[in-house]
């Protein structure tokens, strides 16, 4: 998947803006606060109909104008040219164009052009809370099963009523019949979270392999990644989804009585985490700014594969400020891993020193300064 022309109009500091990338790598240097990182937003916004920053789509339209646009034509093995467009405006709704046919359901252009982005955000979900994983796990898996996502709505309304008829019990509120109405609630919590537990699972041992691959051509071989499940309660002797909604069913027999104590459901996906460990070492822990870097970066690698295996060809991936904290060797190593992997890249920075030359001149370079884009040396 290639992006071969984009356009921005009034979108963030843009008043109007033409790029024309390259297949391979393509670089926006500038001083901070010029516009490197809203034209990768503007990208990532066209595969997903969001922003990662944005709150509101409002925030995305130039101060001052009524509407913004993104323009894009994109090249991808099924049909060869999609033209594809999204408009956000203070008083429409929110619509997107593909090949000029206007849709107003976003689920209808999602995933027409698939895009991985790594921006500093994404260090914390090695460095971060535990739900930050979580959701991670959810927006990851989410992308490519339906199933998931149907589970995941229908685990946390669950867990809602389970939890409400819990502090019910506590407050000795409760009505008759309300402990039948809580073993019905176990069965289909275990029902929904096995689910849920199974899918997790499978997509971080698939990951795992991935990322540690990745992470070590990054490091060149010197550090071993390790990503692993932690869920709340043991699954490792289990193998399908069935064993998992039994011992489920058991462990809440098991915490019953604390469950009943505390008004809450104490064990379940809502309680994951996942860690990563680098040669043995909890990187949340005991990582430094570049080993978590590095770690995030080869997870984001890794999810570039999985949705290139997925869709059939690889995704564009956009690395906005991936080179702080890197040192020559992970830039060098980055660099020439992600040229092998033939997906389109773009990357933000605020000097070129950071690019070893062989690699600059393979590379498209614009010069950003106040809205505006400017091909290095044309
Ligand atoms: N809706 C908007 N209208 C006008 N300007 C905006 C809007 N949203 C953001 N900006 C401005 O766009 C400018 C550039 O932001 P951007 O995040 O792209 O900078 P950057 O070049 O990536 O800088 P850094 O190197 O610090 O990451 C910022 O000064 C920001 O205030
Ligand atoms: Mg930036």
């Amino acid at each position: 998947m290639r992006i071969d022309y984009l356009e921005v109009i009034h979108y963030r500091n843009y008043r109007r803006q033409q790029i024309e990338p390259v297949e391979g790598l393509n670089i926006f240097v500038g001083e901070n606060a010029q516009g490197k990182s809203n034209l990768l937003e503007s990208m990532y916004v066209l595969a997903t109909s969001k922003s990662t920053r944005a709150s509101r789509d409002s925030e995305l339209i130039l101060f001052g104008e009524p509407s913004a646009s993104i323009r894009a034509r994109v090249n991808r093995i099924k049909d060869i040219d999609l033209a594809i467009e999204f408009d956000v405006s203070l008083v429409e709704k929110k619509f997107a164009k593909l090949n000029g046919s206007r849709h107003t359901r976003m689920a209808d252009v999602i995933g027409q052009v698939n895009a991985v982005m790594f921006d500093s955000g994404d260090l914390e979900t090695i460095r971060g809370e535990p739900s930050v994983r979580r959701r991670f796990l959810d927006l990851e898996i989410s992308q490519t099963s339906p199933r998931y996502v149907h589970s995941l709505g229908a685990y946390r309304k669950t867990i809602e009523q389970r939890n409400f008829l819990l502090k019910e019990i506590r407050e000795r509120r409760a009505r008759p019949g309300s402990l039948e109405t809580l073993s019905a609630w176990n069965v289909q919590l275990a029902n929904y979270g096995s689910l849920l537990i199974d899918r997790r699972r499978s997509f971080l041992s698939r990951l795992s392999v991935i990322a540690a691959e990745a992470h070590s051509l990054l490091s060149d071989g010197r550090d071993l990644l390790e990503i692993t499940y932690l869920p709340s309660f043991h699954v490792n002797d289990v193998s399908d989804v069935t064993g998992i909604q039994q011992e489920f069913l058991n462990q809440l027999a098991f915490v019953s009585d604390d469950e009943k104590a505390r008004g809450t459901t104490l064990i379940g996906p809502q309680r994951d985490d996942v860690s990563f460990s680098v040669s043995k070492r909890d990187s949340k822990l005991f990582g430094s700014q570049g080993q978590q870097r590095t770690v995030a970066l080869a997870v984001k690698l890794a999810e570039r594969q999985l949705i290139e295996e997925l869709v059939g060809e690889p995704p564009v991936l956009l690395l906005d400020d991936v080179l702080s904290d890197l040192d020559d060797l992970r830039r060098r190593r980055l660099f020439e891993y992600v040229g092998e992997t033939g997906s389109q890249t773009f990357v933000t920075c605020t000097n070129l020193r950071a690019f070893p030359a062989s690699i600059l001149e393979r590379a498209r370079i614009w010069n950003v300064c106040e809205g505006k884009a400017e091909i290095s040396g044309g």
